[in-house]
């Protein structure tokens, strides 16, 4: 069983041509409102990959909160542990520009009432062979609590480093998996060297399986102490939309590892999934199924 611990959100998306500058009112070219928060984007890309999965989350009692979770019913993500709160379901403001990236601005809402007992009563019945996927939406204390309660039950734990926050590093080096964009990786580990050094000496220091995503170019599957290895992305026409790819490639991830495969062969199918998900438009509208991707 994969289990994700983190955010659920109502995303509401503007299209703009370019994003505006300070100061600047421009038109848009469309206006949606879709499901999305990253806990729940990847709960739903290991259900579309063909992974059993529950959510732990908080939303409102809301209506936002119905669309919010409207996908992760329809197909089947057990969400039993998601509870609901005093506080409004979690909102994201995004702007999509035409090259398909995006700016993102959060109201937390639900998700910063995610708690150390959150974590203790949905996680309480975590076993051996189980995969806790997170990420660094919800506050960092019930994040800490989760990953110590995986390895007390002797499951892997999986962290996305996104969205990166100064003080959620120390996060990283007790996850037995990290998952880190480009530049969340060089923020967690800086230097001048090549970042394909850098990762390898953070792997080897730390132990941990480390991939970096790298957009268009793929990503880099770094095991401790061996040499790391790139997987390249698909070439795309149109870049339609970024948003969720990220999550997408951590859902798939996950399911590939929980059905035994290794992080080379994990990383190619998350990959292709996460590609296949920047040629739609939203954040879970946009995630593909195992079969599109195979
Ligand atoms: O990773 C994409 C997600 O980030 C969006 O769905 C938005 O809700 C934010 O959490």
């Amino acid at each position: 069983m994969i289990t994700v611990f983190g955010s659920i959100n109502l995303d509401m998306v503007i299209r703009v041509a370019d994003f505006p500058r300070p100061g600047e009112t421009i038109p848009t070219k469309g206006f949606a409102m879709s499901a999305g928060g990253k806990g729940a984007n990847q709960a739903l890309a290991v259900r579309r990959a063909g992974g059993d999965v529950r959510m732990v989350g908080l939303t409102g009692k809301d209506s936002h909160a119905d669309l919010a979770l409207a996908l992760l019913k329809a197909d089947g993500v057990d969400l039993t542990r998601t509870e609901v709160c005093k506080e409004s379901t979690g909102l994201a403001f995004i702007q999509v520009e035409d090259s398909g990236e995006n700016t993102i601005a959060i109201v937390k809402g639900a998700n910063g009432e995610v708690s150390v007992a959150t974590a203790n009563a949905a996680l309480a019945d975590l076993g051996g062979g189980d995969i806790l996927l997170l990420q660094q939406e919800v506050p960092l204390a019930s994040i800490d609590r989760a990953i110590d309660l995986a390895k007390s039950a002797g499951a892997r734990s999986v962290l996305n480093t996104a969205p990166f926050q100064e003080e959620y590093i120390p996060l990283a080096r007790k996850a037995d998996v990290v998952i880190s964009n480009e530049t969340e990786f060089d923020a967690l580990k800086p230097g001048s060297e090549p970042r394909l050094e850098r990762a390898e000496a953070y792997a080897a220091e730390t132990g941990r399986l480390l991939i970096v995503t790298l957009g268009a170019d793929g990503a880099m599957v770094v095991e401790p102490d061996k040499e790391a290895v790139n997987v390249p992305s698909p070439k795309l026409d149109k870049v339609v939309d970024t948003t969720g790819a990220g999550d997408t490639f951590c859902g798939y991830f996950c399911k590939m590892m929980a059905d035994g495969a290794d992080p080379v062969t994990a990383t190619r199918m998350a990959v292709k999934a996460a590609s296949l998900a920047c040629c739609k438009n939203g954040a879970q509208p946009s995630i593909p199924f195992a079969a599109d991707v195979k």
